[in-house]
């Protein structure tokens, strides 16, 4: 099959569509990964031939293998991996239940985790492939909207990143992440009005980011122009952190 293969998790919503359609644009067939079927299905009948749906809980690993089988057997190739599938739970850390602590890391390291080790298997093998993880802010910064679990969670996507960027060099497959911060979306939405006012201003360029605005990014880095950046975490932030 001449087309590249893309599988993205959580890639019916938010970043994550916005994604599945910048990399179908870029001639990508996109496996778009999610809980949401209803969603999902619709995407993929909205765009025939561009993107593929599959039902998947990014956490349970059998529906992670059955996703890299399934794609794998049908177009025997997979060039891109895009982990953006991620929860958070507001609450304070006296009122987060450890099940819910729980839950967030299951979702945004043990999923990316097991999508990174079942694809970077066939990347291996194909000695090419390119993978992005998509972080936040809050791995770099620790929480900054009451949600204790999620920022030690992407700071742990953080170093899974890294460890997969060296850990799969050698085999000519590339690993890098985005930290966006404060992007309009479901997840965002649930900030009061008063939280997003002190959000926006505490933003040097003044504004949420745009979904579109990260998918740009990570479109870049699974480019042709990015081929030499591996291991690196790119901020998407609108000038907040500068570092
Ligand atoms: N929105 C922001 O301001 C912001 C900032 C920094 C980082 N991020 C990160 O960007 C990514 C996307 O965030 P968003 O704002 O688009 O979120 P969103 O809630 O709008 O969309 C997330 C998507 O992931 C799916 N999903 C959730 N759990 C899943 C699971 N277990 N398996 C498969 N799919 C699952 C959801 O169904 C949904 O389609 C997340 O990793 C998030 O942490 C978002």
């Amino acid at each position: 099959m001449d087309k590249r293969i893309a599988i993205v998790t959580g890639g019916v919503a938010g970043i994550g569509r916005a994604i599945t359609l910048a990399l179908a644009e870029e001639g990508y067939l996109v496996v778009a990964c999610d809980v949401n079927a209803e969603r999902g299905q619709a995407l993929a009948a909205e765009r025939p031939g561009q993107v593929a749906f599959q039902r998947c809980n990014v956490a349970e690993e059998s529906d992670v293998q059955r996703v890299v089988r399934e794609t794998y057997a049908t177009y025997e190739r997979i060039d891109a991996l895009v982990n953006n599938a991620g929860i958070i739970r507001r609450r304070t850390s006296e009122e987060i239940k450890t099940a819910d602590w729980d839950a967030v890391f299951a979702v945004n390291v043990r999923g990316a985790f097991l999508f990174c080790k079942h694809v970077a298997d066939v990347m291996k093998r194909q000695r090419r492939g390119k993978i992005v993880n998509v972080s936040s802010i809050a791995g770099k910064l620790g929480d900054i909207t009451s949600a204790p679990g999620y920022g030690p969670s992407k700071a742990a996507l953080d170093a899974l990143t890294k460890t997969f960027a060296r850990e799969m060099a050698p085999y000519g497959v590339i690993v890098n992440g985005v930290a966006p911060h404060a992007i309009a979306t479901e997840m965002s939405a649930e900030w009061s009005e008063e939280k997003r006012k002190s959000i926006v201003e505490a933003i040097p360029l003044k504004r949420l980011g745009k979904p579109e605005e990260v998918a740009a990014v990570v479109r870049f880095l699974l480019s042709p122009g990015a081929d030499f950046i591996t291991g690196e975490i790119i901020d998407v932030n609108g000038g907040f952190l500068m570092d």
